[in-house]
Parts: C-alpha cells; structure tokens; sequence
C-alpha cells in the first residue's frame, strides 16, 4: 500500500521534516515530482540537513529511498547532495533507487530558465531557476533526456542535439551571463555520481514492493497551489503536485493508494511571484517570518508571510483527498494574542468559499475570523491532551471548517517535536 503526504499550501509546509518522522513506519520513502526546486529541510540530533532531490527517508537507517520517473534530476544537484550524505555517513548506495524514466535537467534548462525568465520582467514566476520547466517542457513536447539514457552509446550525441536546440531557443531571449562551459563540466562529472546510484526498471520496482507487502510513503514536492493543473496558473511551477501525480511519478494504479496525509503551517507562506490573498504586507507578516524563520530551503529568498486561509486549504483537500491533516509551525504563533483565519472570499459582491478562477485577475478580500492566541510556549508537551485549550480550540475550528482530523501538530524544526493523536500513531 502506497501512503502520501504532500503540501497543501504553496509549498516549504515542513514535508520534509514530517517525513524524516514518519520513514521508520515504512519501507520505502518515493518523491514522485519535482526536482531540485524543493528544500526538504530535516533537524536532528543537532544537525541540519536540507535535501532537494533525495527522498527524506534516506537518514533513517534500513529504510529505503527512491526517485520515482516524475521527478526530473540535475546530476550536479544530486552529487552534491550524495557528497553531503557521505560527510554525514549514510550508506547511500544500498538503500536509493532511481528510475530509468525519470528526466534530466541539462544546464541549458538552466539558462532557459534563467532567460526566459529574465525576458518576463515583472511578470516573472519567481522560478527557483533550477530548470525544473524546460526540462518538464522537454518530456512533453518529447525531447528529453532519461536517466536510462546515461548508459546507452548514442548518449554524447543526443546531448549534443538536445543542446544545440536550446541554444538556437535561447538565441530568441536577451543575453544573461552564464558560465555554460563551466556548468557542462561540472555537469559531465557529476553523471559519475549520479551512476552510482542503482538504476531500476521504477514501475516493476514499486510494483513488486507493493506486492510483497511492503509499505510505501510517497513524499509530495512543492504544494498544491503550485500545482500546474489546479494552482495559481501560470505562477506554478511545472508538475502536478497533488495526490494524482502519485500515480504518473511512480507507476502505480490509484487503488494502491491509501492514506493521503495533507501537511498545512498554522499560517501560510510563499516564495516567488504570484496570488496571495491572506499575505500580510505590514509588521504582522514580519513577525510570522522572523519568528518562522521563513526563508527559501533552496533559494534563501524571504518567504512572503500572511493568515491561515480556510478556503484555499478546502479547495486543496478537495482535490487531493485528504484523509489526515497534519498542522506545522504551532509554535510560531505561540506569542500573538489573536490569530486571525480567512473563512471567506468576498468577490464578484458576494461572499464565498469557492476559489475564483483565476486569483490574480479576480481579486478577492478575505473575510477573517479571530481567534484568541494560546500566549504561552509548546515546549515538552507530549500529546495532545496537554495542548493549551486555546490552541486545541484553534485545531478544532481547523478541523470543523474543512472537516478532516489533524493527527499531528509539529512545535518546532527538530525531528522530535511532533505531537501525534495517540490513535493515528500507526495509522
Ligand atoms: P518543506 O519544503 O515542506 O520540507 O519545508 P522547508 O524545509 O522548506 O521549510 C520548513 C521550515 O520550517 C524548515 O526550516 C523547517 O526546519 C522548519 N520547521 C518544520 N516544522 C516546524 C515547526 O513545527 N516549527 C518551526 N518553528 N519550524 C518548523
Ligand atoms: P518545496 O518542496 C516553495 C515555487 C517557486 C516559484 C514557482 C515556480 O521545498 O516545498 P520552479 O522553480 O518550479 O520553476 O518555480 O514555484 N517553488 C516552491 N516554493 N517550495 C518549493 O518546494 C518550491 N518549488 C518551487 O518559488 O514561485
Ligand atoms: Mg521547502
């Protein structure tokens, strides 16, 4: 059976960190989409570590990791991120698994990001400029480059060609500067790392696991605001984030799927261009992002900051079909005296629940309810029956609104702080 957590906001929700949490439940911790675009942050015993492309299972000794045919992979992101993990001493080579159908980020997706982007002005996405949209661009119009491909002996040739394609795209766009040699390089060396990691056929891997019981956690990338499909078009980034990419990244049929664990901040957040109708452009927003530390994993751009939105995370449980509802960050809101929650749109002069279609055109004013702050801090309490009333009746008002039960509350980065209803502890 095949669990998935995934972001339900716009991303940097703190998957990364519940995941580390819930591995030695499984067996097996896939990423199904996205690329080096996600910051996956994990903290323990002391240390940090943020991953991008590797699934956050892999410092959980036993448990294995794969990069499913969804995700897109940058061979000098990935060897770095290895390099990282052998200074850490995690025995990488049994225990992470790659698809052969999953594409690669060459370094001219790199520079047509950057390009392309360049040339929006002030309409840019506020991409990552990872290259995760040329690259994602490459696979459906056909052109890309798999890693399978690494090993067959026309590979050199088919770079070439794919390049010299981008290069003649990029010739439309105005210059930037953009060691192209030097990234190559780096490039070519980093594909010996990226060999090193066991090259599977994905579908029979997953599939065969399936069928010997095994348990699977299926790692979401992004959010589902940042769907392609369903998120703030066009300021999304270039896969389907949501529970149904599940089943195009990794090969398996949507009735392997079970639990579908949906990961929301006390608040919300953002990075990068784009609708945000809760955002808070004033001293309250500074304090969300000083006290939440809210600076991009990947980018360390500052994270725009604003209230917990009520109809954005109902209409992102609608098309994931959230079974479970796991609230971070508790702990950043633990000095406010008053939270406030949006439970409304008003638009189009009515007041409504339904998200517009398209949030940048149609401009919505958030109607918020207060609720009273808890005021005191979260530290060594271990279940939620310890939980502050004001802060439980914060969780309840959640709950009610878009009727899903929260079965974690997470009080801080480490692995450790993590409040777990006692019945869903091996849900
Ligand atoms: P991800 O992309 O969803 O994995 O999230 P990121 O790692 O990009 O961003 C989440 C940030 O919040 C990281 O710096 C985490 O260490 C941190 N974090 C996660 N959970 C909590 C929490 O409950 N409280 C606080 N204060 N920080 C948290
Ligand atoms: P994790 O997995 C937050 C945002 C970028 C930009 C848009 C498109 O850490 O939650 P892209 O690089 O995909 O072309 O960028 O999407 N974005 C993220 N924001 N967390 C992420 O990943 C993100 N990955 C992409 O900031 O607005
Ligand atoms: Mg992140």
């Amino acid at each position: 059976m095949v669990d998935v957590l995934l972001g339900l906001q716009w991303g940097d929700e703190g998957k990364g960190k519940i995941v580390d949490y819930l591995a030695p439940q499984y067996d097996i911790v896939a990423r199904f989409q996205g690329g080096p675009n996600a910051g996956h942050t994990l903290k323990f015993e002391g240390k940090k570590f943020v991953l991008h492309t590797i699934p956050s299972g892999i410092f959980r000794e036993g448990i294995m990791n794969f990069i499913g045919n969804g995700v897109v992979v940058d061979p000098i992101t990935i060897s770095d991120e290895i390099a990282k993990l052998i200074s850490f001493g995690v025995d990488y080579q049994n225990r992470l698994f790659i698809s052969k159908k999953a594409h690669l980020i060459l370094p001219t997706h790199r520079l047509i990001d950057a390009t392309s982007e360049a040339a929006k002005g002030k309409k840019k996405i506020g991409s990552t400029l990872k290259g995760i949209g040329p690259t994602y661009m490459d696979k459906t119009g056909r052109n890309g480059l798999r890693v399978g491909d690494l090993t067959m002996p026309n590979f050199e040739s088919r770079y070439q060609a794919l390049r010299e394609k981008h290069l003649d795209l990029i010739r439309l766009y105005p210059e930037i500067e953009f060691d192209l040699a030097g990234e190559e390089t780096k490039w070519f060396e980093s594909i010996e790392v990226l060999k090193s990691i066991k090259q599977v056929d994905g579908v029979y891997y997953i599939n065969n696991a399936i069928a010997s019981g095994k348990k699977i956690l299926a790692e979401g990338a992004q959010g589902s605001m940042l769907d392609i499909d369903f998120g703030t078009y066009p300021y999304v980034t270039s896969s389907n984030t949501i529970a149904s990419g599940v089943c195009n990244g990794l090969g398996i049929a949507p009735t392997k799927i079970g639990e579908i664990i949906g990961i929301a901040k006390a608040y919300c957040t953002r990075v990068g261009s784009g609708p945000f109708p809760t955002e808070l452009n004033d001293e309250v927003g500074e304090k969300l992002r000083k006290i939440g530390q809210e600076f991009g994993a990947t980018t360390g751009r500052a994270r725009r900051c604003g209230w917990l939105d009520l109809p954005q995370l109902k209409y992102s449980i609608l098309i994931n079909g959230i079974t479970q509802l796991v609230i971070t960050k508790a702990d950043v809101l633990n000095t406010f005296e008053a939270i406030n929650v949006a439970t409304a749109y008003r638009y189009d002069g009515m007041e409504q629940v339904h998200l517009p279609y398209d949030l940048e055109t149609i401009k919505v004013t958030p109607k918020y309810k207060s609720i009273e702050g808890w005021t005191s801090d979260l530290e060594g309490l271990l279940g939620f029956e310890m939980l502050p009333d004001k802060l439980l009746n914060y969780l309840k008002f959640i709950e009610s609104f878009v009727d899903v039960p929260i079965t974690m509350v997470s009080t801080g980065p480490e692995r450790k702080k993590l409040i777990v209803k006692k019945e869903y502890l091996h849900a």
